[in-house]
């Protein structure tokens, strides 16, 4: 479980998603559609619709229960503007999680994925006890290799037809951040 939360702008707070989100997260789904298509999995159509997105964190927040993935959104007086996700957390002498983020359209280009990055890492050391944080991103997503390489992280290697996004496997520049030495 996570239940801490931080400030990462004077406006946004990161904190842990709740099923209450959901029709916030719908709402910024829409607005931010076309932004992101390039970037995710293919949706179905009724991904958009906050009863999608409500079983969509009913599971997450299952998984979250589990120790497995830790969901956080980015709140601006309620409204979502973006969200992180530590997914895939496993524990033993891997301790290891990884890391997807999105953006809301309307506050891009202002730090906020660097910040919340920068945070989820804290989250990921300080709460989840973690020693790595993986990302992967699409080998033209230059934004968000800029965001990862502020945040401290350094390449590994490109694996090929890594995740199926926007319609096709593609290859995927990865990247980790070691956060401490601590022993498992
Ligand atoms: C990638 C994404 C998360 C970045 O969010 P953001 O809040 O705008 O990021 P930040 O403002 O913290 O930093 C963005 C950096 O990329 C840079 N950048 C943006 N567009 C760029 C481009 N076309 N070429 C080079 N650099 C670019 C910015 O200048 C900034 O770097 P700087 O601080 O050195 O100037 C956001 O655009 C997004 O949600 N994209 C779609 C989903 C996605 O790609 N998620 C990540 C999957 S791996």
């Amino acid at each position: 479980m996570i239940t801490e939360s931080a400030r990462i702008a004077p406006d946004v707070v990161m904190r842990p998603a709740t099923p209450e989100d959901a029709g916030g997260l719908a709402r910024a789904r829409v607005r931010s559609r076309a932004h992101l298509e390039p970037w995710e999995p293919t949706r179905p159509e009724d991904y958009f619709t906050s009863q999608a997105q409500a079983a969509r964190l009913r599971s997450q927040l299952e998984e979250c229960r589990a120790g497995r993935t830790a969901p956080w959104v980015l709140d601006r007086a309620g409204e979502m503007v973006g969200s992180v996700t530590l997914s895939n957390i496993s524990l033993g002498p891997f301790r290891s999680g990884v890391l997807g983020y999105w953006i809301g359209v309307d506050h891009i280009g202002r730090g906020l994925a660097t910040a919340a990055v920068t945070q989820a890492c804290v989250f990921a050391d300080a709460e989840l006890g973690l020693h790595r944080v993986e990302a992967g991103t699409l080998l033209d997503n230059v934004p968000s290799q800029r965001v990862l390489a502020k945040c401290g992280f350094e390449e590994f290697g490109v694996a090929p037809e890594y995740l199926h996004i926007n319609g096709a496997w593609r290859d995927h520049r990865l990247f980790q951040r070691i956060l401490n030495d601590r022993c498992p």
